[in-house]
């Protein structure tokens, strides 16, 4: 019986495995390290569906390399990485993971908003390093009050929606600047729609949740870093690029605001002699939102689904091209 021919670009969890195996040929790629853009090309030459992830570069070149490709299946959210409308172009239908990985990731930024709001990596750091000789002291490691502030949201997408909902849990109250205004979420939760400039200047927190998009590259450089409160606490766990670094790390170093939280980083990884990690008012983590191990086996599990549904000539459960379905007859 003909199979069709799979590719996996990086380790997943077995289960996901066995589902595409059971009706594809599949091949994994063995390292931890992602294929070269050559080496990308070469796995993808003669396969009619893959499995992807954030660090593989799908751009026309790497697609025009791969005739027979019907399915781009991503183990994520964010797409950036990916060339949709030259993808949609050669009628290869591209899944992804939204959903599964939305309240881990919210989980993550509001720890990450917790820790910078109160000195948690810095103290420990400190206690580790022997300088604990005061039991307690009434006027040390004195951090910034969550509960009862304000946190503003950039994006309240599916991720962005989690976190405001955790902020309503600590008596926040929430202000957020989205694309589209979300009415039925404002009656339901509270939270106020606010302009780009309001959000700025009235949070306490900042937290961005927005894709990357040629409009939100260095959506955050130096006239929204000045115009955030001198207390403010940006919190990031979109995309790097969404944050402009060198604006970043001066605003953090001048104190235009008082620290971040980042689990992503312009570039990535970050490099060690980095300046921004000689500064005690920023945690800097490797990119890990969604990193809890039922998140990344839903994720597996649903870029498993997506990709044989679509070489079944299925709808996808999560398309981010479904305006193919017509032209492909499904
Ligand atoms: C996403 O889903 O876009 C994350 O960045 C990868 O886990």
């Amino acid at each position: 019986m003909f199979k069709p021919r799979v590719y996996v670009t990086r380790q997943i969890f077995p289960d996901a495995l066995d589902l595409i195996e059971k009706s594809a040929e599949l091949e994994l790629w063995p390292e931890d390290q992602p294929p070269s853009p050559e080496q990308l090309k070469e796995a993808l030459a003669d396969v009619d569906g893959a499995i992807i992830n954030v660090m593989d570069h799908i751009d026309a070149s790497v697609l025009e390399a791969a005739p027979k490709l019907r399915v781009l299946s991503q183990v994520a959210v964010g797409l950036d990485n990916i060339d949709i409308p030259e993808s949609t172009k050669r009628e290869i239908l591209v899944g992804y993971t939204p959903g599964v990985l939305a309240k881990s990731t919210a989980d993550l930024a509001f720890g990450l908003l917790l820790a910078v709001a109160r000195r948690v990596v810095e103290s420990d750091k400190w206690v580790r390093e022997g300088n604990w000789k005061i039991s307690h002291h009434p006027m040390f490691w004195l951090g910034s009050e969550v509960n009862g502030s304000t946190l503003g949201i950039l994006g309240l997408g599916g991720i962005g929606l989690e976190m405001a909902k955790r902020a309503k849990g600590f008596d926040m109250k929430v202000l957020y600047h989205s694309r589209t205004r979300k009415r039925e979420l404002e009656k339901e939760h509270g939270f106020k729609y606010a302009s780009f400039k309001r959000v700025l200047a009235d949070s306490d927190f900042i937290s961005i949740h927005v894709p990357l998009t040629p409009e939100t590259n260095k959506f955050i450089g130096e006239k929204q870093l000045k115009a955030m409160k001198k207390s403010a606490i940006l919190v990031n766990l979109s995309r790097g690029p969404v944050v402009d670094t060198e604006a970043l790390y001066k605003a953090l170093k001048k104190s235009w605001i008082a620290g971040a939280g980042l689990d992503v980083f312009d570039p990535e990884p970050v490099p060690p002699e980095h300046p921004i990690l000689g500064l005690d008012n920023v945690v800097v983590l490797p990119h890990i939102g969604s990193a809890s191990n039922r998140s990344r086996r839903e994720m597996h599990l649903l870029a498993a689904r997506n990709l044989v549904a679509g070489l079944n000539g299925e709808r996808l459960e999560e398309c981010a091209n479904p305006e193919l379905y017509e032209s492909l007859g499904i």
